[in-house]
């Protein structure tokens, strides 16, 4: 009798553990190494607001509340004399300016201090371009170095193994990684993209099928054009992403990648809080959806002020002159 109840509650107390332990939100990733899982993730994470080069309407705090987990970074110059510290900018920080690069890893920081089950991944576009030092020096001082992984050759750590060692964080870079800084990966080394520039209207494949890496970034938006003062720029396609960001567009895309055999990893959108990115990945998992994505902490209860928070800057960075554009315009791009 003491014996079965014994039994009943060690059966309790393991089974209350287990329902505790999440990874990203749901038990099931728990056991699944990290090249298996699929991560909801911003393209141009920091270029939010009501600004013509925008692709997200919120900012990456807000990003991490409701469960983005990948977060795309353009590292920029802030002007010709200052070429030291990293700026998170699009196309030309006078045109969309979301400030140095630190201030951003400090948010990402605070986040998974308060969220320990939580793994997260960072691809740098290193446009300054900067070097290893200076990028690891961004996240030095913003204390976010200490969860960094270094990927090491052979299989994948699960994101339980991950969450145990808290290295939870991944980096990878387009340019500047080297020995000196081991987690900074780069990241042709390990990460395949489908293509990123996608006009309205075309539609989404699972591309270069020649590359065989062991991640796949999976781009799912479309860029518009704008016309300004006789030129035509590149522009993220806000008025697309209703359709673009559906379950069915996401899943028949990575349907795509999973009859070439790829799984795709990085479920790249832009306005990602439009559409059902978060349901379309819990398909390409294989889980069940859960809603909300992110556990409850005291740091989650602020989403609406630090949405209301960004509001000043928004306006400040709105205020760059239209005459900027047409510097972008030069530039060609801004998607
Ligand atoms: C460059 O910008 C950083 C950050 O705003 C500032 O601390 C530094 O003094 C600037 N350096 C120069 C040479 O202007
Ligand atoms: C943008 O304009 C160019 C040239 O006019 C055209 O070739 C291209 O298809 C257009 N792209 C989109 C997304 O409309
Ligand atoms: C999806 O998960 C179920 C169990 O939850 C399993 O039976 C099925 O084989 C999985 N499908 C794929 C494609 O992995």
């Amino acid at each position: 009798m003491l014996k079965t109840l014994f039994a009943a509650l060690a059966c309790g107390l393991v089974g209350s553990a287990a329902a505790a332990q999440a990874c990203n939100g749901n038990s099931q990733l728990c056991g699944k190494t990290f090249d298996k899982v699929a991560f909801p993730t911003t393209h141009n994470s920091y270029a939010y607001g009501d600004n013509i080069a925008a692709n997200q309407n919120v900012n990456i705090q807000a990003q991490l509340q409701a469960g983005i987990r990948g977060f795309m970074l353009d590292l920029h110059y802030l002007d010709s004399t200052n070429t030291s510290v990293p700026y998170l900018c699009h196309t030309l920080c006078l045109l969309l300016n979301d400030g140095p690069f630190a201030t951003e890893l400090q948010n990402i920081r605070t986040f998974m201090d308060n969220n320990a089950n939580e793994v997260v991944a960072i691809f740098i576009e290193n446009d300054g371009p900067f070097t290893a030092a200076q990028i690891s020096q961004a996240f030095v001082q913003a204390g976010l170095d200490k969860y960094a992984y270094t990927p090491k050759a052979g299989a994948w750590p699960t994101l339980q193994t991950m969450i145990a060692q808290n290295k939870r964080l991944m980096v990878f870079t387009d340019a500047g990684a080297d020995a000196s800084v081991p987690w900074l990966a780069y990241d042709k080394d390990y990460v395949v993209q489908t293509p990123y520039s996608v006009a309205v209207g075309s539609s989404f494949g699972c591309s270069p099928l020649t590359t065989v890496r062991p991640l796949w970034v999976m781009n799912h938006f479309v860029y518009k054009n704008f016309s300004f003062a006789g030129s035509t720029v590149d522009v993220p396609a806000s008025d697309s992403a209703a359709t673009v960001n559906t379950r069915q567009s996401i899943v028949a895309q990575a349907n795509a990648c999973g009859a070439a055999g790829v799984f795709p990893n990085f479920i790249t959108v832009d306005f990602f809080d439009v559409g059902a990115l978060f349901q379309a990945v819990a398909d390409i998992n294989n889980v069940t959806y859960s809603s909300p994505a992110t556990p409850q902490t005291a740091a989650a209860t602020s989403a609406a002020t630090l949405t209301s928070a960004a509001a000043p800057r928004a306006l400040l960075r709105h205020a760059a002159p239209m005459a900027v554009l047409a510097a972008g315009a030069l530039l060609g791009a801004l998607a």
